[in-house]
Parts: structure tokens; sequence; C-alpha cells
């Protein structure tokens, strides 16, 4: 798939990877979109990257997501890639009981509902383009259960399922899916805001990516080890 002359909507992409994503995209000549909740973090990307367009969006919203694609279509009538990336993390401890689960961010719906519905509302737009592309993030947690994060891994894995079949659906379109599998990334992923912790720089991740999309790579598996060629 080419690298550049594309026009990208990164959903989460004011920070971390999907940050480092976008400017590397930038750099190599295409048009980027960048979606998410907090407006001052949408600004400060701009601020850094100015030729970067912004839309606030709360991906888990279905309201917001029809806004969304609406606008897209009226604005970027040529998007071509749609990189799902908008996340969250957090510890659910269920012997708490059904608080624990439902006080605080949904991951069901913004790591595992938004993505397939917003594949499904954009999918007539990238169909209607010469080359497109959807890209999933999803964790190397797809396939490691880990007891202090239970839904994150759930979500994860059922994304990774959800974009193997949606592969092979659109096998005979002009639009090809990828999946980006992260190792542990230095973001504030699952901490406090602007916290960030250990892993492997965001700009590894997004050097991976660039090369995963010029080599139709599909499945980008990203090694902690030597992040930069998965
Ligand atoms: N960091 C890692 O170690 C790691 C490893 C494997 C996979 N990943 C995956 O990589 C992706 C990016 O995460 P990251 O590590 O870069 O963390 P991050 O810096 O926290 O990025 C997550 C982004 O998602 C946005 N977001 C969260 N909820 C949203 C919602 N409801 N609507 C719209 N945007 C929303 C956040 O912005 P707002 O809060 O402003 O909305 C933020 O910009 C996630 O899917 C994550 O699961 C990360």
């Amino acid at each position: 798939m080419k690298t550049n002359g594309n026009t990208i909507l990164i959903t989460g992409g004011a920070t971390g990877i999907g940050l480092a994503f976008a400017e590397k995209l930038v750099e190599y000549g295409n048009k980027v979109i960048i979606c998410g909740r907090r407006e001052e973090k949408l600004k400060e990307a701009q601020n850094k990257f100015p030729k970067i367009k912004t839309k606030v969006c709360d991906v888990s919203s279905q309201t917001d997501r029809e806004i969304l694609y609406e606008w897209v279509k009226k604005e970027h009538p040529d998007l071509n890639i749609l990189v799902n990336n908008a996340g969250v993390q957090r510890p659910i401890n269920f012997k708490e009981g059904i608080k624990a689960l439902t006080s605080g961010d949904s991951e069901i719906e913004t790591n595992f509902t938004a993505p397939i519905y917003l594949t499904a509302l954009f999918i007539p737009l990238l169909l209607e383009q010469e080359e497109a592309a959807i890209i999933n993030v999803s964790s190397g947690l797809r396939s490691r259960a880990i007891a202090r994060i239970p839904v994150y891994c759930a979500t994860k894995a059922g994304l990774h399922s959800f974009t193997e079949s949606l592969r092979e659906q659109l096998r005979d379109t002009r639009i090809k899916v990828f999946e980006v599998v992260p190792p542990r990334v230095a973001t504030s992923l699952g901490r406090e805001p602007d916290v960030i912790s250990g892993g492997i720089p965001p700009s590894d991740m997004a050097d991976a990516l660039l090369l995963g999309i010029k080599n139709d790579g599909f499945e980008i598996i990203v090694s902690q080890a030597n992040p930069r060629f998965p």
C-alpha cells in the first residue's frame, strides 16, 4: 500500500501511539485527521504539527460516531484510511461487583464496539477510493489474559477476531485490513493523564507501522526487542 498521498483518520490521535503515527504520516506527505475527547490535547497536537486536522469526538458514543462520519464525508471526501486506535485500559476487580465495571470509561464501547461501528459507517466511503485501508490497533494482550485488566484483554482478543474476519470479507474489494499489535509502549495508557510509563518509544511504533503498510504486512506484530523491524 502506498505510504504517501493518503487521507487518514486516526481515532485517539492526540497522544501516544496515535500522535506518533500522525507525525510520521504527515512527514511522509499524507493528510491526517485526528480525533479524541479532549479538545486541549487536540489543540496541543495541532500546535506541534499545524498540518494536522482535528475533530472532537467520543468514539464510545454512536451519536458522535455518526457526526464524525458525516463531517469527514463532507470535509474530507477523499478519506481512504481509517485507523481505529483510540483505547482505554483500567483495572477491574469483579469481586467488587457491577460498580467496578460501570464506574469508569467503558473499554467495551471504546476498544471493541467503536472500531466495529466506525468500520461499518466508513466502508461505503472507503469503497469509493482507488486504494483504501482499515487499520485496527489491538495489543500483544489480544492473546494473553491478565487478571488485573480482564476486560481490556478481552476487548483486544475480540478486536483481533473481528479484524481477521473483516480481512477475509473484504478480500475481493479495494480495502486492505491491517492489524497493528504493539508491545508495551511508553504512553499514558491505563495511567493518569500525562503520566508516561516504560516501554518502547511511540516513534518506533510509527516506524513499524509505516513499514508494515508499505509491505502489505497485514498483521504488524511489533517486537519489544527490535521494534522498528517487525
Ligand atoms: N501503550 C501500550 O503499551 C499499548 C500496548 C498495546 C496496545 N496499545 C493500544 O494502542 C492504542 C493507543 O494507546 P496509547 O498507548 O497511545 O495510549 P494513549 O496515549 O492513552 O492514547 C489513547 C488515545 O485514545 C483516546 N481516547 C480514549 N477514549 C476515547 C474515546 N472514547 N473517544 C475518542 N478518543 C478516545 C485518548 O484521548 P482522549 O482521552 O482525549 O479521548 C488518547 O488520545 C490503544 O488502542 C491501546 O489499547 C497500547
